[in-house]
């Protein structure tokens, strides 16, 4: 794994946005993996401003996002899909046809993630994956637990995972959906680079287990050192327990 530490995450979040810019720039018809979450925003915002000072061309990228609630999609507030529409897609003029999403108001969730792995395929794997961490191992939200499912799969979702999401519903605990559908870890594996970000105190363990630890289903983030091209973007807080 490839570790880079930034003094704060305003310089990480610059850096990934003139990486990404730069991958989308050489390579128009990229295939990206993005993921929600408070940690991906000031990248988010960053890739914004300069993709419009440069005037990158976003109409032929692609993207798969990792995760959605089950029984929200674009219009509910809360929902990863109305997320990533404010701060990313719309911004950048990425229209419906060029976002993959998974759809929490599937009527068969199974047939869905089915649906959802054969669309990635068919556009050709994903080229960069971007993964933030739960403050518990887990990405996307593949839990850590006893096993982990390999596929894209319905997941019932932890009460820390549940907590952590709760400001996405206006700090209602009771309204964070139950249950999610989250690619899975043979899908996140399949991508030909992954990037892993973290930040803050809150994630230190969770990153020193995912780089330092063995591969344990307990820490699904462990399973990122099979893969040959993983490079994590760290702050120096997130970073304190690597020694
Ligand atoms: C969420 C998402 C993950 C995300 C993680 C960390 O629950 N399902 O995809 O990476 O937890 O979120 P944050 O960046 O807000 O700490």
């Amino acid at each position: 794994m490839h570790i880079s530490v930034f003094d704060h995450e305003g310089a990480l979040a610059a850096a990934l946005a003139t990486r990404v810019a730069d991958l989308v720039a050489a390579r128009p018809a990229t295939v990206l993996g993005l993921p929600t979450g408070r940690t991906p925003l000031p990248f988010y915002e960053q890739l914004v401003a300069l993709s419009r000072a440069r005037g990158l061309d976003w109409s032929e990228v692609r993207t798969f996002n990792l995760d959605e609630f089950v029984g929200l999609g674009a219009g509910d507030p809360g929902s990863y899909r109305r997320f990533m529409e404010e701060r990313l897609f719309a911004p950048l003029g990425i229209a419906p046809g060029q976002v993959g999403f998974l759809d929490g108001r599937a009527g068969d969730l199974e047939a869905e993630c089915a649906r959802y792995e054969a669309a990635i395929a068919a556009a050709g794997g994903i080229d960069l994956q971007l993964l933030g961490i739960g403050a518990n191992g887990h990405i996307g939200f593949n839990e850590p637990g006893d096993h982990l499912e390999a596929p894209t799969h319905v997941v019932t979702l932890l009460a820390r995972s549940r907590a952590a999401n709760a400001l996405w519903f206006g700090g209602e605990l009771a309204r964070v959906p139950g249950q999610a559908l989250s690619m899975g870890m043979a899908a996140i594996l399949r991508s030909r680079e992954i990037i892993l970000l973290a930040t803050g105190a809150e994630k230190a363990e969770a990153v020193q287990a995912a780089v330092r630890g063995p591969l344990t289903t307990r820490v699904p983030a462990s399973f990122l050192q099979l893969h040959p091209r993983v490079s994590l973007f760290l702050d120096a807080e997130a970073a304190e327990r690597l020694g």
